[in-house]
């Protein structure tokens, strides 16, 4: 009997202390705790720590400004050429020949000027640099982060972008998280892993979906209709995006927290965003009683980063920032387990044969 499993879809290909989503409960806990417990209570530089280190320690270092130009006009695409220039600039070692120690102080190195770099990226080349000065009177990663894009950030847009950050900063073997697994099982150095993990994340299956849901959510504010535009949506067969999950048969946890943080942030798309979520619910299951088809983390993390007034190209790259926590944490984990990802593949290809046999052969 074949073991072949397309997608590796169901395949445990590794223990993690990590996290690891809670299907059936809807839960999603970062070394066992709640991220619910978390956001509102702690900044994202600690849940870096708690990730990557397994305690609040010092979490992430103040954060310089990334170091080296690349602009191709993209913040995507750039931030992944950037961090994998790290590893030349600053003599990075690479995994098999550095210590754990060392590895944890690259990743954190890496970690915060990856930041930079969107942050740098997103406030342009027209605007001058914020002084280095200012940005140092931030008490927050994130603080700095948004003072280096801004200037002077509002602070309700600053407790916004970190309760996404958090929220996003790890969620098991997904794509990106595997791959940086991947090419840290090679042994390379860690800025390596994460431009790894940066291109996996880049695909619309993966990072590149809430702009839609800003797009449906701009709908609906027009027409003021929830219910009609929900069902134009679904009697053309098309998916209301923001819905559904490929693990979660519950409620995804991380829309449940980032709905609390709209709300309680008083984000002005609020209601409208609400009134669509209803009617969306109400309709998926009208249509599918037999599945359930819950929010989505992408639902309400555009309405969070709509209101820190985050364009929607950039949502993308703001998953990068929140999700370098994830992949430091298992780049760290791969390295301690030394062991390279080489799986099999089963061949289908033609059968034994001479080169005389191939088309084109003179
Ligand atoms: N709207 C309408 N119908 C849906 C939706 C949706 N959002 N999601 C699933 N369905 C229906 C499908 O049409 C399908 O119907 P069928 O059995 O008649 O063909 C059924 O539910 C099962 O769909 P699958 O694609 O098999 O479900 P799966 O769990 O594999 O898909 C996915 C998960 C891709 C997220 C899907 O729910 C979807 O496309 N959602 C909309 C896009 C979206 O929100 N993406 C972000 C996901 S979160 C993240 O990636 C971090």
């Amino acid at each position: 009997m074949s073991d072949f499993k397309p997608g590796l879809e169901g395949v445990v290909a590794f223990e993690t202390e990590i996290a690891e989503p809670d299907k059936a409960g809807g839960a999603l806990r970062y070394r066992g705790v709640d991220i619910e417990d978390l956001i509102g209570t702690v900044s994202f530089g600690n849940v870096w720590g708690l990730l990557v280190d397994g305690k609040f320690g010092p979490g992430l270092p103040p954060a310089e400004p990334f170091p080296v130009p690349v602009h191709s006009g993209d913040i995507r695409v750039d931030v992944q050429s950037a961090v994998a220039m790290l590893a030349p600039y600053w003599g990075l070692g690479q995994l098999l020949d550095i210590s754990d120690a060392q590895a944890r102080e690259d990743l954190a190195r890496v970690s915060v000027t990856a930041l930079s770099f969107v942050a740098q990226s997103a406030r342009g080349l027209g605007l001058p640099a914020v002084p280095q000065k200012e940005i140092d009177t931030a008490s927050t990663i994130v603080e700095r982060f948004m003072k280096r894009w801004r200037g002077e950030p509002d602070p309700r847009h600053v407790k916004a972008v970190d309760a996404y950050f958090m929220s996003a900063a790890e969620h098991g073997m997904n794509a990106s998280t595997f791959t940086a697994r991947v090419v840290a099982s090679t042994g390379a150095d860690v800025a390596a892993c994460i431009s790894s993990g940066i291109g996996a994340l880049s695909g619309p299956l993966h990072g590149g979906a809430p702009s839609r849901v800003l797009y449906m959510i701009e709908e609906v504010e027009r027409t003021g209709d929830a219910l009609g535009y929900v069902r134009s949506v679904l009697d053309k067969g098309e998916r209301l995006m923001g819905f559904g999950h490929r693990v979660y048969r519950a409620e995804d946890p991380r829309a449940r927290v980032l709905r609390r943080t709209a709300r309680e942030l008083g984000a002005p798309r609020y209601e409208v965003a609400e009134a669509l979520e209803k009617a969306a619910l109400e309709e998926l299951h009208a249509r599918r009683p037999d599945r359930v088809l819950a929010t989505n983390v992408e639902f309400w993390s555009a309405v969070v980063l709509d209101f820190a007034e985050v364009p929607a190209h950039m949502f993308t790259s703001m998953f990068t920032c929140a999700r370098v926590a994830g992949w430091s944490a298992h780049v760290l984990e791969q390295k301690k387990l030394g062991r390279l990802v080489r799986p099999s593949a089963t061949y289908v290809g033609p059968a034994t044969r001479k080169p005389q046999d191939v088309e084109g052969w003179a």
